[in-house]
């Protein structure tokens, strides 16, 4: 009688253990985001202020926004510095499951990635010693020119100089470039606005001015990108939307960039 007793008891308990084992499993496919594994987010975190290396830790305002699109999607994440063409090596062959790195959209990457909705606006600007005749784009023909290789700063300095130019010097970041320009190996250096905007006002005593040109540098948009056919797109897009509905993306804006952002901008795209 008491071995009954004690074999019911065991078959009670194996049963709660295989129910119980069932409804982790059915969570897993569900939309309960608790048991989703933890996504490699990588980056080139070699460009203030978007993200960069402050004693071996990875800061800045695209790594805020991460988070919070991450913790919004319900998805924890571990955004490393990988540098800027491993970041897009990375994506294509899976390796990671998105990049954030101030990366623009655009139509050749969309052959090959897919992109969030846009989270930031910008556009290309011009870093020149003061005292320059470089006045806008234009003038930067029979000039050298440093960039960060692979960017959307080179294709449009490319435009004005020519794709094979022997004038173009391209660098594995914006920062590189800035020291060949100081070196003067390189009249001027092109890069998003933000970043040579935060250059010039971290280091007064080097004397750099901004040139801008809105009529040869178009308006560019940043986005998260993720493989082809990611299907976390969906939900980060979701969760975009909604940290900028939220009053989170103004948030982290104003932490970084001290002004309120233009929320009518992103949504122009
Ligand atoms: N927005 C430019 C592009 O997508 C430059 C981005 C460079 N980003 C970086 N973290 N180094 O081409």
């Amino acid at each position: 009688m008491k071995a009954l007793k004690l074999l019911s008891i065991v078959m009670v308990f194996s049963l709660m253990v295989i129910l119980s084992a069932c409804g982790t499993s059915k969570t897993n496919g569900s939309e309960n985001n608790s048991e989703k594994k933890t996504l490699k987010v990588v980056s080139n975190a070699e460009y203030a202020p978007f993200e960069y290396l402050d004693k071996g830790k990875i800061k800045g305002f695209d790594i805020d926004l991460m988070e919070a699109i991450a913790k919004e999607a319900g998805y924890k994440i571990k955004i490393e510095h990988v540098g800027w063409d491993p970041l897009f090596v990375e994506i294509k062959g899976k390796t990671a499951d998105l990049g954030i790195s101030a990366i623009t959209i655009n139509e050749e990457r969309q052959q090959t990635y897919d992109f969030s909705t846009p989270y930031f606006v910008s556009t290309n600007e011009i870093l020149v010693p003061k005292g320059s005749n470089i006045k806008n784009a234009m003038d930067l023909k029979n000039k050298v020119v440093g960039v960060q290789n692979g960017t959307t700063g080179q294709e449009v300095v490319e435009a004005i100089l020519g794709k094979n130019s022997s004038n173009l010097k391209k660098f594995d970041s914006t920062n590189l470039a800035i020291m060949e320009m100081k070196g003067g190996g390189a009249s001027a250096v092109v890069a998003d606005n933000t970043v040579v905007e935060e250059y010039v006002k971290n280091n007064p005593q080097e004397n750099m001015v901004l040139i801008k040109d809105e009529v040869n540098f178009e308006k560019e948009f940043y986005g998260l990108m993720f493989p082809k056919g990611s299907k976390l797109k969906a939900d980060f897009d979701k969760a975009i939307t909604k940290v900028i509905e939220n009053g989170t993306y103004a948030k982290i804006y104003k932490q970084w960039f001290k002004v309120d952002p233009d929320l009518n901008l992103l949504t122009e795209k």
